[in-house]
Parts: C-alpha cells; sequence; structure tokens
C-alpha cells in the first residue's frame, strides 16, 4: 500500500483564526479527504532566532543543509519539512511582503546555500524539488493589486524552493481586512480545497 502524503504547513500569520489561517485549514481538510496526513505549524508559537549572517551555516560544502550555531525551534521544523511530501507557506502581506515573522524564517533558510567567505553569491545547495508547495497571501487590497503591486509571491516561491519544493498553487485573498473576523468566501474555499486535492497528486 502507498504511504500516505505528508504536508507541513508553516503559517506566519500572527492571528490564529484569522483569514491565513482559515485558507490553511481549508487545504489541509481538503488533501487529509484524500488520505493525506497533515500537520500545521505557527510561526507565532515558535522560538526562532533572528539570522545574525555569521554565515557558519555557509561555510561546509554539501547538499545536506549547513549547521546554525543557534539551538531554536529552527532544526525541528526543517526536519519536519525534511519529512514531508508537500508544503504550505502562508503569510499576509504588510508592508507589502511577508510577515516581519515569516521574514525571519526565511531569513534562516540561508543554511541551504553554500557561500564560504571569498565567494560573491551564494549557491544552493540541492536544486532538486521533489515536493510540492502551495503559497497562500492574503491583502486588505484587491488581490490583483497587492499581487501586481509586490514581490510577495516571488519571495515565498523562493522560500520554497529552497525548501526543496516547486509551486504548484498560489492562493491570493484579497479584501481581507474589511471585518475583525473576516470568514472565507465561498469561492476562496473552493480554490483552497482544489489546491489541497493538488498537494495529494502524484504529480
Ligand atoms: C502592520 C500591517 C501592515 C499591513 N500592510 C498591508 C499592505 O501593505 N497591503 C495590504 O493590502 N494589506 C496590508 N495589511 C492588511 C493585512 O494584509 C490583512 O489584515 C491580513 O492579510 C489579514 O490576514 P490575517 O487574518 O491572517 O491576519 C497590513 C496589516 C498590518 C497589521
Amino acid at each position: 500500500m502507498k504511504d500516505s502524503v505528508r504536508i507541513t504547513a508553516i503559517v506566519g500569520s500572527y492571528r490564529k483564526g484569522g483569514i491565513v489561517d482559515q485558507a490553511v485549514d481549508h487545504i489541509l481538510l481538503s488533501a487529509r479527504e484524500e488520505g493525506a496526513e497533515t500537520s500545521k505549524i505557527y510561526l507565532v508559537d515558535k522560538h526562532i532566532e533572528f539570522c545574525t549572517n555569521c554565515r557558519t551555516c555557509t561555510q561546509t560544502q554539501g547538499e545536506r543543509r549547513g549547521e546554525c550555531l543557534f539551538t531554536d525551534d529552527m532544526d525541528s521544523i526543517l526536519d519536519e519539512i525534511d519529512q514531508s511530501d508537500a508544503i504550505v507557506l502562508a503569510s499576509p502581506m504588510n508592508f507589502g511582503t511577508v510577515t516581519a515573522m515569516m521574514k525571519r524564517f526565511i531569513e534562516r533558510l540561508v543554511c541551504f546555500a553554500y557561500w564560504p567567505w571569498g565567494m560573491t553569491a551564494p549557491k544552493v545547495r540541492n536544486k532538486q524539488k521533489k515536493r510540492r508547495a502551495v503559497i497562500v497571501c492574503s491583502s486588505a487590497a484587491p488581490s490583483i493589486m497587492a499581487r501586481l503591486s509586490s514581490q510577495i509571491v516571488k519571495l515565498l516561491k523562493s522560500a520554497s524552493a529552497l525548501l526543496g519544493a516547486r509551486t504548484i498553487g498560489v492562493l491570493f485573498i484579497g479584501l481581507a481586512a474589511r471585518e475583525e473576523k473576516q470568514l472565507l468566501g465561498k469561492r476562496t474555499k473552493d480554490k483552497a480545497h482544489r489546491l489541497g486535492k493538488r498537494l495529494t497528486a502524484d504529480t
């Protein structure tokens, strides 16, 4: 029997139960309906230090991520992603980009690059993309405006690539700040549902 697909979602919203969180829940629910095992990591619950640009993690060659000097929750998050077939990277748009919390997480992904002192630019250690990724973003502005005027999707796609995942879908939720406890609309739920299914597909 085929092992079930494992999906790990990384939530960079400060609000549990907010729009981003609801969208992630719908994606994961639909994936579970297809037999996937899912888990959700709230960055807000995790202890993650800022990358200090010491570059210790980038000095040694090899495909495996470099070791960071910090002992925080980053290693266990990355280990969990290592064990996953698919990921969801989710963040609201704040000041035109991901939340500071998501950015802090992304900066720590420099460990996936080989970049010894003396080398001008980093080189990604392993360009294989054996996992699938779905990106979730939300904005107060209409989605088309927010998407076109920012690099948020590009940034989350690069983060997915560093995590060994190719992005197979983007859920961008605009007009997401009209009410304090806004609920997802039907079209967004339907799209989330479809993306959850696609995350579990073989190809
Ligand atoms: C500090 C801050 C900055 C924000 N910046 C933007 C922005 O640049 N563009 C935008 O469309 N919405 C912006 N918003 C609105 C958030 O994107 C919106 O509240 C969020 O997508 C809702 O997601 P959540 O329910 O998961 O928190 C901002 C909100 C905050 C609190």
